[in-house]
């Protein structure tokens, strides 16, 4: 049986059933403006399962320079929680989905079998895809059906990721299980001499209302706020006293992260959606809007063995008793290390002359209705509406906008990787000088991109990434003709 105990704090715990004599009342008052503390929140003591590393996927053939994989999406059962069984939806069954290692100018082909009983649209999140093997909304794989999606690998190494995309339940699927990583390397990145193989670990953080009961899903869900990383919730990850290269993905529905060591100390951002950033960036903080990577050189070796550093997170809402961690590294051994972190990891070509500007807003009702809807441009998406029409070859600026006093948003737009121009007419931080696919805005907030047009041509969606929001409307078609 478990117990509804809450997470963390076992002295708190403790005090509290002295004064209480029930573990079950949630022990700390959120902070004024926070949500109330999950009712359902489970129970589970942190720390106490290991963090698995996702499968990497192996192809059915790699004749011909083209690496062949099949995947089929059914829904399953995973131990999020021990001894919780939760109910998911999941590709080959993985929770979340297999790791696709991929080589740039070596072909991809994804062979998807629907065995959902949902319809699904895959998308390659980042990548730069035909509009056809893009995983649009409306191209969606019927239950019981497969379709071949193909990914050329054309563009440079990124951290890529890959989720459902079916209109308007891409929220509810994705939540569910729908997503995996797929980390694309070139021979600019193999040259360099970072961490990799076992010391090169992919995790892929997300929150979940989960309960005794299993996972929950409800569009807007504030209650969730259970961490969990590469499907376990609040695990253990055994490391060496060395460097490791670990490639975080935040594939939350909606959460803001802003992820640290305990300690407060140092870790090295080498790379961000696109890829590397130009120069290591030295920070405490990582922050991580929904479907935002950072890849991260973090070196155990200040720590002693058997000692331990908790991954905290002190981003979005909720009760931070709950949401102010999400892994704890036990470091167990030594290794050796000859890996670094060279002061230049890569040169960014320069941006061209831009050829047009545009300029797009993001506002969603916050006026505390029952059915909130979300807008660009004050439209709900319609999938048989263009909303821009891009010149094939165009380089353009587009100025987004957030007009909302309260709720956050980001912006994703496909096919492009884009370069941030400004926050708030500020130059962009350190973390965001690299290529991007999703760029955060607060409330009120004002970034400029720019984006090169210039490899397919077609229909392709730009939306806010809280997938919440997206499929709430937040969502629109670019024409690249
Ligand atoms: Cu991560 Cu439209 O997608
Ligand atoms: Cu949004």
């Amino acid at each position: 049986m478990v117990s509804r105990r809450r997470v963390l704090a076992a002295g708190m715990a403790t005090a509290s059933v002295g004064v209480t004599g029930a573990a079950l009342v949630p022990l700390a008052t959120a902070p004024a403006g926070a949500e109330p503390a999950n009712a359902a929140a489970p129970a589970a003591t942190p720390f106490t399962q290991p963090m698995p590393r996702p499968t990497v996927l192996s192809p059915v053939s790699t004749g011909g320079g083209v690496d062949v994989y099949v995947m089929t999406m059914r829904p399953a059962t995973a131990e999020i929680l021990p001894g919780i069984q939760s109910q998911v939806l999941t590709f080959n069954g993985d929770f979340p989905g297999p790791l696709i290692r991929a080589r740039r100018g070596r072909p991809v082909v994804i062979e998807q079998r629907n065995r959902l009983d949902v319809p699904a649209s895959v998308h390659l999140h980042g990548g730069e895809v035909e509009a056809q093997h893009d995983g649009q909304p409306m191209a969606t794989i019927a239950p019981g059906e497969d379709r071949t999606y193909y990914y050329p690998n054309t563009q440079p190494h990124a951290s890529l990721w890959y989720h459902d995309h079916a209109h308007h339940i891409e929220s509810e699927n994705v939540y569910r299980g729908l997503s995996g990583q797929y980390l694309l390397t070139d021979e600019v990145e193999e040259a360099l001499p970072l961490p990799t193989g076992q010391y090169d670990l992919p995790i892929a953080v997300r929150d979940a209302n989960v309960d005794a009961t299993g996972l929950h899903y409800t569009m807007g869900d504030r209650q969730r706020s259970t961490m969990i990383a590469n499907g376990k919730a609040y695990p253990y990850v055994q490391v060496a006293a060395r460097k490791y290269r670990i490639r975080l993905l935040n594939c939350s529905n909606q959460r803001f992260m802003e992820l640290g060591l305990e300690d407060g100390s140092e870790m090295i951002q080498i790379g961000s959606d696109g890829g590397l950033l130009p120069r290591p960036h030295r920070t405490a903080t990582i922050p991580l809007s929904a479907a935002e990577r950072a890849d991260v050189v973090i070196d155990f070796s200040r720590y002693a063995v058997g000692s331990s550093v908790v991954l905290k997170n002190t981003g979005g809402f909720g009760n931070p008793e709950l949401v102010g961690q999400v892994l704890r590294f036990d470091i167990v051994r030594t290794a050796k290390d000859a890996s670094r972190v060279p002061d230049v990891l890569r040169e960014l070509p320069p941006l061209p002359r831009p050829t047009a500007e545009r300029t797009v807003t993001l506002r969603m009702d916050e006026d505390g209705r029952p059915d909130p809807q979300a807008y660009i441009d004050e439209k709900l998406y319609d999938p048989a509406r263009v909303d821009q029409q891009v010149r094939f070859g165009a380089s353009e600026i587009w100025t987004v906008k957030n007009l909302n006093q309260v709720a956050w948003h980001n912006f994703h737009m496909h096919l492009v990787q884009f370069r941030v121009l400004d926050r708030n007419g500020q130059a962009p931080g350190p973390g965001e000088a690299g290529l991007k696919d999703t760029v955060n805005l607060r409330p009120n907030e004002t970034v400029r991109v720019q984006a090169t047009f210039d490899t397919h041509r077609g229909s392709y969606v730009y939306h806010c990434h809280m997938l919440d929001h997206s499929a709430m409307g937040m969502m629109a078609t670019m024409k690249i003709a």
